[in-house]
């Protein structure tokens, strides 16, 4: 156990197996991040004093120029030693259930399409979670955790729900498929992200998702119906899918009670004639143009989420900066 130090800030203890940004979240500490994963660069803190390992050196998110200035990546740093740091920490990010690492239990899974399988896990003493939030996944024989998003509420029951797509050659999509059988235990860790519902916002919903953004979608869409604050606001959902075998989640919004008066689903292939089946009649291109024609020219009416790939995520970070849409009404999860 380390102690960590923020500069003109508080303290807080960091097991040594744990990551400065993880312990300091457990720690109930706002402190900035995103994607968990060494990619996004958004932990990114300066290492005062003391010594850290990081899990991944040659992490995506951090530049000679960071290394150069003794920056670290909170998310991927395991302490040596006592550490002091320098970030500013932020009131918005102070998680609302402290993060904690939890055996659970597969307890099922189905297959949504040919590649995309939900799994449920259930925990007996489990942390909860808001819509949107996501998971680590310590899996067998792999060195570094995997993140995946929740598809379900928290109830209180314990029971935790992912989807996932099979990445071809994936170490952590080819593991959890194949050799994860039902009654496994993994660790999980949990929960994480920042795009979660807002039930305070008095907006109507835009719920962007691709591929196994589905995920979050899904979560944010049971969490708008089961939450009264939000009681008589629409939720628009976009979906964006390669072809037609690729195509879900219609059932499962079905299966919501507002769904065809307060939720609308627009599911958009970007490669319809795609595969064997050749008579698609909804919406083509990609996911984030439907979503603009839809929109029209009442970007500040809406509270937008979205996730899903980096392309897409980037694509609508994009759309929304160029129409001016106030930065506090954007949440989103990139899958780096
Ligand atoms: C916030 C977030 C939410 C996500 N939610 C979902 C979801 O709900 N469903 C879904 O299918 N996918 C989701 N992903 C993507 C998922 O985490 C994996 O990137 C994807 O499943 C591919 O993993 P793989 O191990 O099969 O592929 P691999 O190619 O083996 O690994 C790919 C990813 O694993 C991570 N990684 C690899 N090596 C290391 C390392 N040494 N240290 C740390 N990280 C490493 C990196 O993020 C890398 O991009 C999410 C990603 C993020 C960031
Ligand atoms: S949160 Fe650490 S790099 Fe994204």
């Amino acid at each position: 156990m380390h102690s960590i130090r923020i500069d003109n800030g508080p303290e807080f203890h960091c097991e040594a197996d744990d990551t400065l940004l993880r312990a300091g979240l457990r720690a109930g500490l706002g402190l900035p991040y995103e994607c968990n994963a060494g990619s996004c660069g958004t932990c990114k803190v300066e290492l005062v004093d003391g010594q850290v390992t990081s899990l991944r050196p040659e992490a995506p998110g951090l530049t000679d120029r960071d290394r150069a200035k003794n920056r670290v990546l909170a998310c991927q740093a395991q302490p040596g030693t006592d550490c002091r740091i320098k970030v500013r920490l932020r009131e918005e990010n102070v998680p609302r259930h402290k993060p904690a690492r939890f055996a659970a239990t597969l307890t099922s899974f189905r297959d949504l399409t040919h590649d995309m399988r939900e799994f449920t896990f259930t925990a007996k003493d489990s942390p909860g979670f808001l819509p949107g939030q996501y998971a680590l996944f310590y899996l067998p024989g792999l060195e570094a955790p995997r993140t995946y998003s929740m598809s379900n509420i928290d109830d209180g029951s314990g029971t935790w729900q992912f989807i996932v797509r099979r990445v071809p050659g994936g170490t952590g999509t080819v593991t959890l498929f194949d050799r994860v059988p039902i009654g496994s235990q993994v660790t999980l860790d949990g929960p994480y992200g920042l795009a979660y519902l807002r039930p305070e916002s008095p907006r109507d919903i835009v719920l962007i998702g691709g591929g196994s953004g589905l995920a979050p979608v899904l979560s944010l869409a049971r969490g708008a119906m089961a939450e009264p604050r939000l009681d008589g606001r629409k939720i628009h959902v976009f979906y964006g899918a390669r072809g037609v075998r690729d195509l879900c989640g219609n059932a499962e919004l079905e299966a919501l009670p507002g769904f065809g008066t307060r939720i609308t689903f627009t599911p958009v292939l970007s490669e319809p004639r795609a595969g064997p089946v050749d008579t698609w009649q909804g919406a083509t291109g990609f996911v984030h143009e439907i979503a603009r024609d839809f929109v029209g020219e009442r970007w500040a009416e809406f509270e937008y989420y979205f996730a899903g790939p980096p392309p897409m995520a980037k694509a609508v970070q994009q759309m929304l900066i160029e129409k001016r849409v106030p930065y506090p009404q954007v949440h989103f999860d990139s899958f780096y």
